[in-house]
């Protein structure tokens, strides 16, 4: 199962993105682009894609609403199971 290189490298981005949040940093994915270019400027060996662009850093702020929700894409879902508490 070759995928699970790939299925490997997103479990560590998770990982980290838990990680820096404890530490109060904020992760940002970049997959808004073209990853053929970001390979060739990164000069990366065929056989070698770009899995993941991430953007670490401590944040100005920390808005209470998500930035999505406010900019009109889509309002909040309730987190049903977190206000009915755990078991
Ligand atoms: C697989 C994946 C790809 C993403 N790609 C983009 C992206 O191209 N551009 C972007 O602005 N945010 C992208 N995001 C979202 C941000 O990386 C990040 O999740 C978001 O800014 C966190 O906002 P929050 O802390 O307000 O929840 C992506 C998230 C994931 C999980």
């Amino acid at each position: 199962m070759p995928e699970t290189l790939a299925h490997s490298v997103v479990l560590v981005v998770g990982d980290l993105w838990i990680a820096a949040r404890a530490e109060g940093i904020e992760v940002g994915w970049v997959s808004l682009l073209h990853p053929e270019e970001v390979e060739r400027l990164l000069g990366a060996p065929p056989g070698y894609p770009l899995l993941a662009y991430l953007c670490l850093g401590y944040p100005k702020a920390w808005p209470e609403e998500p930035l999505l929700q406010r900019a009109g894409w889509r309002p909040g879902a309730p987190l049903r199971r977190y206000q009915q508490g755990f078991p």
